[in-house]
């Protein structure tokens, strides 16, 4: 069994990227946790890893360029070179059409989605393939197979496009990426939805996911895995998929 690697996780802060962190350092990993609030990150590698020898917090913004390049800096010095990039950090829409929220609504969405995962693939890439060795995970989501929410959807099917195009050229190389969709996960995005009586599955749920595609790397994973039934359905008959969210909305 994979223990001991150098994992990056965006996004550490809340939700999948907590939970998937807490998995990560009790299975005898070494965490970078980055996100925007310190204030949570701080307490958390606190918790996990009292002596501070294997977990590192790196405040940051996945849309400053810069900021991702300090990541990738500053999470090398500690540990050593990128074994595992976990693209986790997102954002969703609120409930409001993107059309009528300000303009740079679909700056924020795309390069927090897509864009940051790109710029943070092509920073570890070189080491990784240096070394035949490592494992980029970009956390996609149901809604980048089914489409819901055009601005969110958008982003969600062009990282799925991305990670498994990625996959394809780095075949043979020691080098694995792969997809993880979630459907409905409880968790602060989908605080909203919570409150309408959705059902949700657990965030450990993704970070076992997580786990597991060490041990057997995939092209891509759908949790819970049953969701993959309603993108078959949806493949077969759109028309029905049309009437599904047209009342969910
Ligand atoms: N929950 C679901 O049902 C669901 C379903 C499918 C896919 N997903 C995907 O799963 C991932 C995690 O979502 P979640 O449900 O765990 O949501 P969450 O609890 O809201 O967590 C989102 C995380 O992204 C980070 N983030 C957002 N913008 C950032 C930025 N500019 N720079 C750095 N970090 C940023 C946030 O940290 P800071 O605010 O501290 O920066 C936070 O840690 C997302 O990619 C989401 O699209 C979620």
């Amino acid at each position: 069994m994979n223990k001991n690697l150098h994992v990056v996780i965006t996004g550490a802060s809340s939700g999948i990227g907590e939970t998937t962190a807490r998995a990560f350092v009790a299975a005898g990993h070494r965490v970078v946790l980055a996100a925007r609030r310190s204030e949570l990150l701080e307490p958390l590698a606190k918790e996990l890893d009292p002596t501070g020898t294997r977990v590192l917090v790196v405040p940051c913004d996945v849309r400053q360029p810069s900021q991702l390049e300090a990541l990738i800096q500053t999470a090398k010095g500690k540990f050593g070179a990128v074994q595992v990039l976990i693209n986790n950090a997102g954002v969703g829409t609120d409930e409001n059409a993107w059309w009528d929220a300000p303009v740079d609504t679909i700056d924020r969405v795309l390069e927090t989605n897509l864009t940051a995962p790109m710029y943070l693939s092509r920073l570890v890439l070189p080491e990784m393939l240096a070394a035949k060795h490592g494992h980029i995970i970009n956390i996609g989501s149901v809604a980048g197979q089914i489409a819901v929410s055009s601005l969110y959807s958008a982003s969600k099917f062009a990282l799925r496009g991305f990670s498994l195009s990625l996959r394809r050229e780095l075949s043979g190389t020691g080098v694995h990426v792969s997809l993880v969709s979630p459907g409905y996960i409880r968790t602060p995005m989908t605080q909203e939805a919570q409150g309408r009586g959705f059902p949700m599955a657990k965030p450990e749920l993704v970070a076992e996911a997580m786990l597991g595609l060490l041990e057997r790397p995939r092209a891509e994973v759908i949790v819970p895995w049953w969701y993959g039934m309603l993108i078959g359905l949806e493949r077969l008959l759109p028309a029905l998929g049309d009437t599904i969210v047209k009342q969910r909305t």
